[in-house]
């Protein structure tokens, strides 16, 4: 059991260090806009395995492989449609993955035995620079045991993963705080196989075409599991104008509520609370860190209050869905 060590983004030592444990074939976890990541040396199937133990991710799960500058992507796709340099052009570096055509001999173990594989190249200043240094390409799943929350702070990453991984990166709040939007690019018409930030309507405008509808969870994303992202804490999501009826229904006598409200003013009822707020990208900037923050204080179920079913919403809502063991919409 490697101890894990604390580095710091903003030093160029720990830069140097964090480059020099992952060429050594290390794990280490490192802050990038969306979620942090468990980072791996991609050229390395060794360091790359240890990813799956770590993490108690089954192996199969493929990987994303995060690139230090767009032309790396010939390292590893074959042949990069002219859709994808489009895409790249308009959100590279940031929170967009671009699922392609892997290239011969890119290793199993990063594409679970896909014939596709995931790129994406992070914004995020210190892990452009490890890369950099490093000379090579990561993969990085985020940097939770599986089927538990994102981190969204070097802190969740430890208490998550002390103990299991060599060092953590602090890089700071991660600032979009879900995890990227997935287009599948290998079929005949691009497919948002994992919605974020980066929305449907931006992918489009991007394009110039209009992808089908209701798209936006979709099963064929090896890792994207009905239950995933969830707190230790037993949670349930609540609509916002069901709350003040069934939050008492959800509150038996002795029992301590922790509320995750959506934006409305915090109930007296709850044990804890935590606002959010009512814009769709701040919403989900706190969202995982909320989730954190209750699930490690002593309630015995958290309600999280469920944002309009509304199209912005839709990458929260994907992530809701799956944290939540029961929803009352
Ligand atoms: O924002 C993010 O994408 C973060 C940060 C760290 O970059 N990473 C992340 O990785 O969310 P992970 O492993 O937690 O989720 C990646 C998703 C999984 O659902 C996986 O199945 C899918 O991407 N994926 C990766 N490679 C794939 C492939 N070759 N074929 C199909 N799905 C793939
Ligand atoms: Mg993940």
């Amino acid at each position: 059991m490697p101890t894990t060590i604390q580095l710091d983004a903003t030093q160029p030592t720990d830069v140097e260090k964090a480059a020099g444990l992952l060429r050594a074939g290390h794990l280490v976890a490192v802050p990038t806009e969306t979620v942090y990541g468990l980072a791996a040396d991609a050229s390395n199937d060794q360091a790359v395995r240890k990813v799956f133990g770590a993490k108690q991710r089954p192996v199969g799960h493929p990987l994303i492989v995060h690139l230090a500058s767009p032309g790396r992507i010939s390292l590893w796709v074959d042949p990069v449609p002219q859709n994808a340099m489009d895409l790249i052009q308009a959100f590279w570096p940031g929170p967009l993955t671009l699922l392609l055509p892997k290239k011969p001999g890119v290793s199993d173990f990063i594409t679970g035995g896909n014939p596709g594989v995931a790129v994406r190249m992070p914004s995020h200043p210190a892990t452009l620079a490890i890369m950099d240094t490093l000379g090579r390409d990561l993969v990085a799943p985020s940097a939770n045991p599986y089927g538990r929350i994102s981190p969204t702070t070097a802190e969740h990453v430890l208490a998550g993963l002390s103990g299991k991984i060599d060092a953590v990166v602090d890089g700071g709040d991660c600032s979009v705080g879900i995890e990227s939007t997935i287009v599948d690019l290998t079929g005949d018409t691009p497919v948002i196989a994992r919605p974020g930030h980066v929305a449907q309507n931006d992918i489009e405008a991007c394009l110039g075409t209009t992808l089908a509808p209701g798209q936006g969870v979709n099963q064929a994303v090896p890792g994207s599991v009905k239950r995933h992202y969830q707190p230790v804490t037993p949670t349930v999501g609540v609509a916002s104008e069901r709350m003040t009826r069934l939050l008492p229904e959800l509150t038996p006598t002795g029992e301590k509520v922790g509320v995750i409200w959506w934006h409305s003013p915090p109930g007296e009822r709850a044990y804890e609370s935590i606002m959010l707020s009512a814009d769709p990208h701040e919403y989900a900037r706190m969202l995982y860190t909320a989730m954190h923050a209750i699930d490690t204080t002593t309630v015995d179920r958290i309600v999280i209050e469920l944002p309009p079913r509304e199209k912005r919403w839709l990458a929260v809502h994907d992530r809701l869905t799956r944290a939540c063991t029961e929803q009352f919409a």
